[in-house]
């Protein structure tokens, strides 16, 4: 498929790298393709970034029927801009599609026409160490229609965002609070795909994370809340008596592909690494016998993400000290030296998108 491109008249003026936070910024361009059952998918374009015009009635804001991805496109030190993993995220969004019953849409080409935007925008990557362009392609359903069934026509775009830091402690430790009051997902529901009703089923459990005095989230199982299953905004890893351990994909946790380059560093260094249940009683046991040794996030958005406290149900616990344990930082430094090129890139994981 050519791809149409409408340049913008008029560019926007590019915020200081300090000032740019997390996902409030876009670009000057914005890819689009629709979705109808005669033509699949068509109308690829590239044009300038702005407002949609849609009918009040799209089924998208009554069913939520979507599916959102995230990934970003990194500075190099050489000059160049490059992608990690992208075909993954395009695998994954397919994977969110047969979930949510929306049309898959053609890897190749989405990598394709991503790359073109990307191009086209490159001077919108970030270049100080740490921030990079956030990518963000979504499908939503456009039917003008208010019965409950899958939508027949779908929009999906891709949108640009030079982001630093997703939590405002950088790469800090971040304090969690264990929910048993809510749950993210259940057997057999949505938890494994990227869709945005698990984030807005996360809100509340979040404000009420917050005005506790935590950053995020961390969801226990919704079957018997006693296993450890995400935080939402990424996945968890626990270091316990020398050990990597995850919690294994059971259907309801997200498969982050930050989660999935920890796990395959992981072996590829030869460390031990587990993908099982863990339950949240495993964990503070383990506190009690001074075998915890590290917690930390991984996902697209927060990178690698210490955590220093926990607390479920009022028990508070502080893990390394309330710092950053050796783990998490040789996670964080070798991920990131691979993304930015400063690294090896050991798994084949990088595609160059200018040099
Ligand atoms: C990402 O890590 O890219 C995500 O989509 C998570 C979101 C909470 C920002």
């Amino acid at each position: 498929m050519e791809i149409r491109i409408e340049t913008a008249k008029e560019k926007k003026t590019k915020p200081e790298d300090d000032k740019l936070g997390f996902g409030s910024i876009f670009t000057d361009h914005m890819f689009s393709m629709d979705y109808h059952p005669e033509t699949g998918w068509h109308a690829p374009r590239i044009e300038p970034y702005g407002p949609f015009r849609l009918d009040p009635s799209t089924m998208f804001f009554h069913y939520g029927q979507g599916v959102f991805e995230g990934l970003k496109a990194y500075h190099t030190d050489t000059g160049g801009v490059q992608l990690f993993r992208p075909l993954d995220n395009f695998k994954r969004m397919n994977r969110s599609c047969r979930r949510m019953c929306i049309p898959e849409i053609d890897e190749a080409f989405a990598l394709e026409s991503l790359k073109a935007l990307v191009k086209l925008e490159k001077g919108w990557v970030p270049k100080t160490p740490e921030t990079s362009l956030y990518i963000r392609p979504t499908i939503i359903a456009t039917d003008p229609f208010l019965g409950v069934r899958a939508s027949n026509t779908y929009r999906y775009f891709v949108i640009l965002s030079p982001v630093g830091a997703y939590y405002p402690e950088g790469f800090n430790p971040i304090k969690i609070l264990v929910t048993r009051e809510y749950v993210r997902a259940v057997r057999g529901g949505v938890g494994e795909a990227k869709t945005p009703g698990n984030y807005a089923a996360s809100l509340l459990a979040g404000e009420k994370a917050h005005q506790a005095g935590y950053t995020q989230v961390l969801w226990l199982d919704g079957r018997e809340q006693k296993y450890v299953e995400e935080v939402g905004s990424m996945n968890i890893f626990f270091v316990i008596d020398g050990e990597l351990i995850t919690p294994a994909l059971n259907g309801s946790i997200l498969p982050g592909i930050t989660r999935d380059s920890v796990l395959a560093l992981a072996r590829h260094w030869g460390m031990k690494a587990a993908e099982r249940p863990i339950g949240i009683d495993e964990v503070y046991q383990a506190h009690g016998e001074g075998k915890l040794e590290e917690v930390f996030g991984a996902g697209t958005a927060a990178v690698i993400s210490p955590v220093g406290e926990l607390n479920y149900d009022g028990k508070i616990i502080h893990i390394a000290e309330g710092g950053v344990g050796p783990v998490a930082k040789k996670f964080f430094d070798a991920i990131m030296g691979i993304q930015y090129g400063r690294e090896k890139d050991p798994l084949g994981w990088i595609v160059p998108v200018t040099d």
